[in-house]
Order: structure tokens, then C-alpha cells, then sequence
């Protein structure tokens, strides 16, 4: 029988495998992706680089780096049955529809194949229902382009500017790869029982949907947006966070389960949200979001003393997002779009060198009771 007391609630500090992948340390908040800090690898690497250094373990060879976009570009399709499926989804939540449409992905058999495939095809899905529910035609992809370029094009329709695909690869790396969060674990569990990769990154988008987890920057934009950008509010933001706060909710974008200083992604994303409003010359969302910033870590630490609540990578996720065009229902399609390829790498490790992910329960129900 288990001792209820060597039971850790939500597998809190326990360690599960190996990775070489990333290493997340929560009392220096220092995040690692493949031997390099978020701070380095963000601002510089796109994410084609991210999938192939998580891919590979190693920093890759332009040559590789071509040969994958190649690879992304022949599979960016919009099949009929995954047309069907996000039209019939039309008003539905995006990350159902995303679920959905990338249910309709077969899987080859090919754990390599499989990757490509999904990686490819997700931007595709979630642009597609994007520009449904707005009423307009999804729009080809151009395989000129490379994946954060052509997410830009397929979503709005416009061929970006280079300083705008910078800040969406600085997002897709930031979040790229981060331990064993929920999603990830997921798609390691589904692997470990042999299953294909598709059905791997479907669970993973379950997972990360709930508002615990993938679900948080759209509401954390809302909050921000509700205390508003009129003059004085940075002062509302006192009475709008306390106010949530005295009716039990949790304030979004701030606590880590892992994280007990700030999430350094937070600072990554905050930068490049900056750069992106300073360009475009209004920064007053930016400076609102700071001052909301600083009024909730001091509410979070008067209210729950000793917690270390600090801001997590959702805060700045909505800021560069909702500057890059995107409505805070796109905001957590996106995050799997960039986090795919942590999925699908850690799928791969899972399949190389796991064993089947299968803990114990401590059963607490009735005993003997008779069905006759
Ligand atoms: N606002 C208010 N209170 C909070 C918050 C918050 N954002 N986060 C935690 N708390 C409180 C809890 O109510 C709890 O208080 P209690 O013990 O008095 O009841 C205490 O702090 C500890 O909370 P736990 O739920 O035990 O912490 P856990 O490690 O399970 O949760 C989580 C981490 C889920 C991220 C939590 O901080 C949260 O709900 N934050 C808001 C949602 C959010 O930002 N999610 C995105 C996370 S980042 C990511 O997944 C990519």
C-alpha cells in the first residue's frame, strides 16, 4: 500500500527522466534550451533553428536549415478533410479547432515524418480557422517564406516586415522547449506507450489549452485591457486586480509551479515587446502593462506572503503577440505552434530512451461493498 505521505500531489519536484533538451531552474530562473539560455537563443535564432537544434542536439549548418525549410514548405497543405473539419468548427474555440483539424493528420509510421508533418501543418490549421472565423478565405502559404514569415502572411494576409517576423521567431523560440511541463509530459506519455507522434501532439494540445497551463495570455491581455489605457488608469489597475482577487480569482500571467523568482522568458518577451512598440512609436500598452505588472506582484506578495507569485511568460506572451496583430484568441494556437517543436523532440527522446510512463494511485474509495 502506498504511505499517503510519499505521495506528491500534481507530481510537484518529481523527477520522471533524463532530457537533454531544456533545463528549467526555478530558484535562479534561468531557463536552458539545448546548452544555450533563452536569453541568447530568443533574440537570434529562428525557429527553424530552434527544431533542429532541439531535433539534433547541436546548432545547425545553414545548409541543414535550408533543407528543413524545404522540408516545412512541401508540407504546408490544407487538405479537404482538414478544410471540412475547421469549417464546420468555424465559431468554435480555437484550440478545439486546432485539436480537431490536426486529428485529421495520419501518421506515416515515421516518427521523422510524422514531425514534419505536424510542425508544418499546425500554422496552416490555425491561420485557416483564424481567417473562418472572420469570414475570410484562409490563404495559401508561400513557400518562399519561412515558418514565422508565412504564419504572418497566412494570418493577415500581408507580407510582413522583418522586424515583425523577429519578434514572432523570438516568441516561438522563447517557448519552444521548457522541461517537463504539462503538454510536453503528455506528449512523452502517449509516446511511451508506443503510439505515433500526431496522436502524441493532439493530447499535447488538450493539455495545454486549460487556462492553468497554454489557456492564460488571453485573459492576462484582457485584464490589462479592462483596467484601460485612458489616463489615471494605471491607478485603476489597484482597484482591478484587488478586485479579482476578493472574488477568488487568480490573477493571469503571474505564479509558476516551477518558477519561485521571475520566469526569465518574461523578461525575453518584454524586451522584444518593446522593441516592437517603440517602432511602431506607441508604447502607452506597454508602460500600462508595467504599471499592471508591478501593482499585481505587489497585491500577489501583501496577499499570499512568502508564495513567491512572480510574472510568468504569459504576461508578455499577450503584450508581443496583441502587437504583432494577433487577437487574444489566437494567442494560445500560437503558443503551440512554437511549442510543437519541444513536443515533438521530447517525443523522439521518449522514443529513444524511455520506458513506459505508467505511476501508482493511492486508492482511497470503499472496499467489499456487494453488486447482488
Ligand atoms: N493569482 C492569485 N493567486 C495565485 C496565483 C495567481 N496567479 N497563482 C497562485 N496563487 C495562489 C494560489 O491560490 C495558492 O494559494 P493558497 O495556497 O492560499 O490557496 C498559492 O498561490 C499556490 O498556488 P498553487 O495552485 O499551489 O500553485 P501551482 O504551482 O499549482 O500553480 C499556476 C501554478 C497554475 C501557474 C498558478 O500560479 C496559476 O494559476 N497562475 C495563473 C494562471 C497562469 O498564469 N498560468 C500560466 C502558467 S505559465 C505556463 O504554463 C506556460
Amino acid at each position: 500500500m502506498t504511505a499517503i505521505e510519499t505521495i506528491k500531489e500534481g507530481l510537484e519536484g518529481v523527477v520522471a527522466a533524463r532530457t537533454a533538451l531544456s533545463r528549467v531552474d526555478g530558484e535562479r530562473g534561468a531557463l536552458t534550451i539545448a546548452g544555450y539560455a533563452v536569453e541568447e537563443l530568443a533574440p537570434n535564432a529562428t525557429f527553424e533553428e530552434a527544431l533542429l537544434l532541439l531535433w539534433t542536439g547541436r546548432r545547425p549548418e545553414p545548409g541543414a536549415v535550408a533543407a528543413l525549410r524545404a522540408e516545412l514548405a512541401a508540407r504546408r497543405v490544407l487538405r479537404p478533410e482538414a478544410r471540412a473539419v475547421l469549417e464546420s468548427l468555424r465559431e468554435a474555440p480555437p484550440m478545439d479547432a486546432l485539436r480537431a483539424a490536426a486529428g485529421t493528420l495520419r501518421s506515416t509510421g515515421d516518427d521523422r515524418e510524422d514531425a514534419l508533418n505536424v510542425v508544418a501543418a499546425l500554422p496552416v490549421f490555425a491561420a485557416a480557422h483564424d481567417r473562418l472565423r472572420r469570414g475570410l478565405a484562409p490563404i495559401e502559404p508561400d513557400p518562399a517564406l519561412g515558418h514565422a514569415a508565412n504564419l504572418l502572411w497566412m494570418w493577415h494576409g500581408v507580407l510582413p516586415d522583418p522586424a515583425l517576423v523577429r519578434g514572432l521567431d523570438t516568441y516561438l523560440v522563447t517557448v519552444c522547449d521548457h522541461g517537463f511541463n504539462a503538454s510536453t509530459f503528455t506528449a512523452r506519455v502517449v509516446t511511451s506507450t508506443g503510439s505515433d507522434l500526431i496522436s502524441a501532439v493532439v493530447a499535447a494540445i488538450g493539455a495545454l489549452k486549460g487556462p492553468l497551463h497554454g489557456g492564460a495570455p488571453g485573459p492576462a491581455l484582457d485584464t490589462v485591457l479592462e483596467v484601460g489605457l485612458e489616463i489615471g488608469s494605471p491607478e485603476r489597475a489597484e482597484a482591478v486586480l484587488t478586485a479579482k482577487l476578493e472574488a477568488g480569482e487568480r490573477l493571469m500571467g503571474f505564479g509558476h509551479r516551477v518558477y519561485k523568482v521571475r520566469d526569465p522568458r518574461a523578461d525575453v518577451l518584454g524586451a522584444a515587446a518593446e522593441a516592437m512598440f517603440s517602432r511602431a512609436g506607441d508604447t502607452r500598452l506597454y508602460a500600462l502593462a508595467r504599471a499592471v505588472e508591478a501593482t499585481a506582484l505587489r497585491l500577489l506578495e501583501a496577499r499570499k506572503p512568502g508564495r513567491r507569485l512572480q510574472t510568468n511568460v504569459e504576461f508578455y506572451t499577450a503584450l508581443l503577440l496583441h502587437g504583432l496583430g494577433f487577437d487574444s484568441g489566437s494567442f494560445t494556437p500560437i503558443f503551440a505552434i512554437g511549442r510543437s517543436a519541444g513536443w515533438t523532440a521530447h517525443a523522439f527522446e521518449q522514443r529513444a530512451k524511455g520506458r513506459l510512463i505508467r505511476p501508482s494511485s493511492a486508492y482511497t474509495g470503499a472496499e467489499g461493498l456487494t453488486w447482488s
